[in-house]
């Protein structure tokens, strides 16, 4: 799986594609994944972070890499109150802001005895870190909470994880490109995920119907851009009612996307958080909650049909190339597209990471 995965990345001509890793806020795991005194080891936007949960439930994320000697904490660090140990000597650094609490062999602990400790923030079942390429930026916005979430309204139904090979812009462009929704995802989903096959199955009697408008939201809430979205489902030409949907996807910033629904069956939300773990390559997760009440078979069910969309789409990403100058037409939609891009650069900067080519083959 990986020789092939890094043939398809040689051979694929890239394009020009905007700064790899943009600034905002991203999901580094979901909540349930670190446990009290548990360490991570997490590679993703470049760095190389030790995630741990500390004895009293607060999460951290410091550099993995000890500055006394190098020794990577999440290889065998021990979680000590709220600080991390070092496996190597046993140097004690506080996870809130890095410093160096304990040196086992010296009552001397030298001032620049220091971790880089990173800004994170724990909602929504997620732990999330504020990554700007300029080095000192405060977080300026901030995840919301969902209240259904919050309040225990709402439960989690499950998770789907896809690894995917592109630049992390195509994947929120997705929601702006609105004459894509009837050329990937008509196709009723039992015809599954193969572009090649899945508008000449037994199942053409059936059909997803969508309409769909995106716009950026105002200052102070520039950062999000909303889609909205209805989908019917169609058999023999004829609307079936309850399985209409009402969708808001909520783009929050470059990586998180909070897509609200409601239902014949009752309300609900996708969490999705796309980061990514090198230059072309994301991960992606999608958490579905639904109400509490509400039979578990149907979180599966929106959970299974979410993913078949998605990875329609990953069909996609996984083999094209980005167009910095695309040919579009003059309409509602490839317009969107543009407006899109246009909203999405303001999570770049100045220092933000380009690709970098390697001579003349495509590696990074
Ligand atoms: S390398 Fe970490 S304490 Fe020595
Ligand atoms: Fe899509």
């Amino acid at each position: 799986m990986k020789d092939m995965a890094n043939v398809v990345r040689k051979s694929r001509m890239v394009g020009e594609v905007p700064p790899v890793y943009p600034n905002g806020w991203f999901g580094l795991t979901e909540s349930f994944q670190l446990k009290k005194s548990e360490t991570k080891n997490i590679q993703v936007l470049g760095l190389q972070l030790a995630l741990f949960r500390d004895e009293y439930g607060e999460a951290h994320a410091v550099d993995a890499y000890c500055p006394h000697l190098g020794a990577n904490f999440a290889a065998g660090g021990r979680v000590v109150g709220d600080c991390i140990e070092c496996p190597f000597h046993g140097w004690q650094f506080r996870g809130s802001d890095g410093k160096c609490t304990k040196i086992p062999y010296s009552e001397n602990i030298p001032e620049i005895a220091k971790v880089k400790s990173y800004i994170t923030k724990e909602i929504n079942g997620w732990i999330y870190l504020w990554y700007h390429a300029e080095e000192g930026t405060e977080p300026y916005w901030m995840p919301p909470d969902i209240e259904e979430i919050q309040s225990g309204q709402w439960a989690y139904g499950g998770r789907s994880e896809h690894y995917i090979n592109a630049h992390i812009e195509e994947v929120p462009e997705n929601g702006a490109d609105v004459q894509h929704l009837y050329n990937v995802h008509t196709p009723f989903m039992t015809a599954g995920i193969d572009l090649r096959h899945m508008w000449s199955t037994v199942w053409s009697f059936a059909s997803h119907v969508w309409s769909a408008k995106w716009e950026a939201q105002k200052a102070p809430n520039e950062h999000i851009g909303v889609l909205n979205l209805t989908h019917k489902l169609q058999i023999f030409g004829k609307t079936i009612t309850p399985i209409d949907l009402d969708v808001q996807a909520n783009q929050i910033g470059p990586g998180i996307v909070y897509l609200e629904f409601s239902s014949f069956f009752g309300r609900g939300v996708y969490i999705q958080s796309v980061t990514p773990v090198e230059p072309l390559v994301q991960k992606l997760v999608h958490n579905v909650y639904i109400d509490r009440r509400l039979p578990t078979i149907l979180s599966k069910f929106f959970m299974v049909s979410e993913a078949i969309q998605v990875e329609r789409d990953i069909m996609i990403w996984n083999n094209k190339r980005y167009l910095n100058k695309p040919l579009f037409v003059k309409s509602a939609e490839d317009s969107l597209i543009g407006k899109h891009r246009r909203w999405y650069s303001q999570f770049y900067s100045e220092h933000s990471p380009r690709l970098k080519f390697q001579k003349d083959t495509i590696e990074w």
